[in-house]
């Protein structure tokens, strides 16, 4: 282990990765025969740039995993993200730009000029998506990162916004290809500061964004995601805020900018999908969210699942040195549901907790559910009553409100993904696919849930230990020849 590393069993996903290729993983148990494709993943590929540690998980060098599943056969390649923030860490051992929660080394003349030549990272490490026929990494700063889905080489940048300056978006853009649009929230930050809803029609190649809705906000929120129905989109605003012009300065890591204003409650913010017109704003008491996981139209109400936390302590709770602790603790989200009145002059809503069962990293079958009011599964990472990180995954059921869980000895599960299988009409028929570090062996290996039983069907195992990541999706498409 290398310095600063710690004894914790989960420590090798903050370490290093190297870069290889296998083509033929091995494979304990059956693949089903109808999974066919690439599971894309992204994190990060490195904590350690020269001498200096990054700060926070979500810090680090973006790196891309691919796990292609073909004919009962696993492969598996990842690579480094090609860009500036890489290409300065490898060439010149140096943290060139800022990231979530760590600043590059620089003299307070630079740090000057960085308010008049802001250098957002291009290290788009958070999570993949496929936008306009363009495989996407995809960062909070505007700079999105083309890839190709199967060599993992960097192609090129793109955006959602019109530039980059004092400018932040979010990695869960909602996309409906059956209306052939993606939609992003852009927050704006200057002396008037704005939320821009950012469309984009992927059904014409060559489109650009357009703005749909826009907001003013005097002291802009940390927005993760946002929610999507048939005819809404909800921007819920937590009490965790910044003053723009502080934020602009940046005389502190990005998010150490922010700070947390529970009094101001949290807001939903509900826009009309079509005409991007405000519908209504409603207030809650103040939680704090990364991840909605579904929102959906019933009658005069818009209804938004997300994993809600009482604060946003979690934030701190992922610094690196706050892992380290033997008694690291990393408080529990949850499953909650807001019911949001469109009518009426109610302005004040209240959520309800649909499971107390912890869970972070919710997913769903999203091409088939999103925006359904049937919506029933959610999948996720979890944590048990002792101290240490994510070490089980979980799938809750909304209706029932029942929680199953797969978990091994010394496992730390990442993000799930669920795989439908073709045909399918039960919503969880299919499989769950999850990178999972096995502590003791320090190693990774993809693992193969079915979905319906929650349990194992066959697990393929790597070499090495794949670093802790985020998100990730899996393409039919994308099978190397
Ligand atoms: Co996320």
């Amino acid at each position: 282990m290398s310095a600063g590393t710690t004894s914790q069993g989960f420590a090798a996903g903050f370490g290093e990765s190297p870069e290889v290729a296998i083509d033929d993983v091995p494979v304990r148990g059956i693949l089903p025969d109808w999974l066919e494709g690439s599971l894309l993943r992204n994190g990060p590929g490195s904590f350690q740039v020269g001498e200096r540690r990054y700060r926070h998980w979500f810090d680090g060098l973006a790196m891309l995993h691919r796990f292609t599943v073909s004919s009962g056969r696993v492969s598996y390649q990842n690579r480094f993200l090609e860009t500036e923030a890489y290409r300065a860490a490898r060439d010149e051992g140096r943290i060139a730009f800022p990231e979530f929660a760590t600043d590059p080394c620089r003299s307070l003349f630079a740090r000057a000029m960085a308010v008049f030549d802001p250098q957002p990272t291009d290290s788009a490490k958070v999570n993949i998506a496929k936008v306009a026929e363009k495989f996407l990494a995809l960062a909070e700063t505007p700079i999105q990162v083309e890839f190709d889905p199967v060599t993992l080489k960097t192609v090129g940048v793109t955006g959602w916004d019109t530039s980059n300056f004092g400018r932040m978006t979010t990695v869960h853009p909602q996309l409906d290809d059956a209306r052939g649009e993606a939609i992003n929230l852009v927050t704006r930050f200057n002396a008037s500061s704005q939320y821009v809803f950012r469309h984009l029609d992927t059904a014409t190649p060559g489109a650009t964004p357009t703005t749909l809705a826009r907001r003013r906000v005097g002291e802009p929120g940390y927005i993760h995601s946002f929610g999507m129905s048939e005819r809404y989109l909800v921007l819920a605003e937590f009490p965790l805020v910044v003053n723009p012009v502080s934020l602009l300065l940046w005389l502190k890591p990005y998010i150490e900018n922010f700070r947390w204003k529970p009094e101001r409650g949290t807001k939903f913010h509900i826009f009309d999908r079509q005409t991007g017109a405000h519908v209504k704003t409603v207030t809650s008491p103040a939680f704090f969210a990364f991840h909605h996981v579904n929102a959906y139209d019933d009658g005069d109400d818009v209804v938004v699942d997300l994993v809600g936390y009482d604060d946003a302590s979690v934030i701190e709770a992922f610094y690196l040195h706050r892992l380290e602790e033997p008694d690291a603790r990393i408080p529990p989200g949850t499953l909650r549901r807001f019911r949001l009145p469109l009518r009426g002059g109610g302005k004040t809503v209240t959520g309800e907790q649909i499971s107390p069962t912890p869970i972070e990293l919710p997913s769903l079958d999203y091409a088939r559910m999103n925006t359904r009011p049937d919506h029933r599964y959610v999948y996720g990472v979890s944590l048990g009553d002792e101290p240490g990180f994510y070490d089980r995954l979980v799938k809750i059921d909304n209706v029932s409100r029942t929680t199953t869980t797969w978990r091994a000895e010394a496992c730390y599960p990442g993000e799930g993904v669920f795989v439908g299988r073709p045909g399918r009409e039960a919503e969880d028929d299919g499989v769950v696919l999850s990178v999972v570090l096995d502590a003791a062996a320090e190693t990774s290996f993809l693992l193969v849930l079915d979905a319906a039983s929650f349990t194992e069907t066959a697990r393929a195992e790597l070499p090495h230990a794949v670093l802790h990541g985020y998100h990730g999706q899996f393409y039919g498409e994308v099978r190397p020849t």
